[in-house]
């Protein structure tokens, strides 16, 4: 696989970078807002690539340069610093990187590294204070993943990451004495027994959900507050996932990211016939509590905001964590209860609204139950 991998980009790669690509932006200009004069934003990719695709199309690294650089903000705040064990990937981006036209307006450069990662390399960082940082840790198979890295990446202010997970890769492995090292290193020793012991004796897809909800919990602690997972399903004949885990211990980068993933997510369509982007479903117990369908959250919300009155927003910001719904769903479920004559809303403010906009400051008014 790893051979091919940068002929051109598969279709799961594509929107692995456009999470990336989206992502970053978003995150880093509600940041810069909050830096203080002289400070500055890290893009962090340990395991860069060379840049571009052999049949020329861009991939993470500069999708992310390019972000970047059409905004005057991030131009003068963020610092790029990505890296690639293998010397002839780091020098392929290099010459991609200083290819791009407006690089040199990037006021703090980008910094391009050869290192291993590994257990010196995650030593290292747990020593260092990191500026705000968004890291991207894109291993092949699990290869330098561990949770202590993790843990090192998410443990300062402002920090955060988002990393590939190869399930089928990681499911060989935990049948495979010789690599136990890797997989107590990612999951803990306590939490790889358990899978040793439980997974067979599961259907893949509970072997599945298992090794999400072990990780959920190795991640939470290294110090993670909120883990969101991204599922990239292959259908038949390969029966294979691969996911994209979100890190962070903010809410604020959780919204942004569901609203990412959301947007990004095919559910339940097919793209190409064989590929299906979910986030996290009902298989995660542990993980997101739940992905139930857009229409279960009105009655939800009925009974559990029962008796309350409340902001339009702080509803949602009450109620969305663990959950896949956003913000935009939860406006559409308050329209819903409303026309059906479900809850009340006033204008504290009494100002002149938008008609048919439920905006984020009215007070939504929930009868008691039953009533
Ligand atoms: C899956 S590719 C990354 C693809 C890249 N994220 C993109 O969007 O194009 C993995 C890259 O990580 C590098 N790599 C793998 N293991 C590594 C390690 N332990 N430390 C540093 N680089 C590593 C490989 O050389 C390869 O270029």
């Amino acid at each position: 696989m790893t051979d091919q991998f940068f002929d051109e980009p598969r279709q799961h790669s594509k929107i692995k970078a456009q999470i990336v690509a989206k992502y970053f932006p978003a995150w880093a200009k509600i940041m810069a807002a909050q830096l203080r004069p002289g400070g500055s934003l890290v893009y962090l990719d340990l395991m860069a690539g060379p840049g571009y695709y052999d049949d020329g199309s861009p991939s993470t690294p500069i999708l992310v340069a390019e972000q970047v650089l059409a905004n005057a903000r991030l131009r003068g705040v963020v610092r790029l610093v990505l890296n690639d064990a293998d010397p002839v990937h780091a020098a392929q981006l290099r010459a991609a990187m200083e290819g791009l036209p407006d690089i040199p307006s990037l006021k703090q450069g980008f910094h391009i590294y050869q290192k291993e990662v590994d257990d010196g390399f995650t030593e290292e960082l747990a020593r260092v204070r990191l500026a705000p940082t968004f890291a991207f840790v894109d291993p092949w198979g699990y290869k330098g993943l561990t949770r202590a890295l993790i843990g090192s990446l998410v443990k300062d202010w402002g920090c955060e990451c988002l990393f590939f997970f190869n399930f089928e890769a990681v499911r060989r492995a935990l049948q495979n004495p010789l690599v136990d090292p890797a997989m107590e290193a990612l999951f803990s020793p306590v939490r790889a027994a358990e899978l040793r012991t439980r997974m067979p004796s599961l259907a893949p897809a509970q072997q599945e959900a298992e090794a999400l909800s072990q990780l959920d919990g190795a991640l939470m602690e290294v110090g993670a507050k909120y883990v969101l997972p991204f599922r990239f399903h292959l259908t038949a004949p390969h029966h294979r996932s691969y996911h994209l885990v979100f890190v962070t211990k903010h809410v604020l980068g959780y919204t942004i990211m569901k609203e990412v993933m959301r947007d990004l997510s095919t559910r339940p369509s097919l793209i190409d016939g064989s590929f299906e982007y979910v986030p996290a479903d009902a298989n995660y117990p542990g993980l997101l509590a739940l992905l139930s369908p857009p229409e279960e959250l009105a009655p939800m919300l009925r009974r559990d905001f029962a008796g309350c009155e409340l902001q339009v927003r702080a509803v949602f910001e009450q109620h969305h964590i663990g959950k896949a719904f956003v913000l935009r769903d939860y406006k559409s479920a308050l329209k819903q209860l409303l026309i059906e004559g479900h809850i009340k809303v006033r204008d504290p403010l009494a100002k002149k609204r938008r008609a048919g906009a439920l905006a984020d400051d009215l007070v939504v008014c929930f009868p008691p139950a039953g009533g």
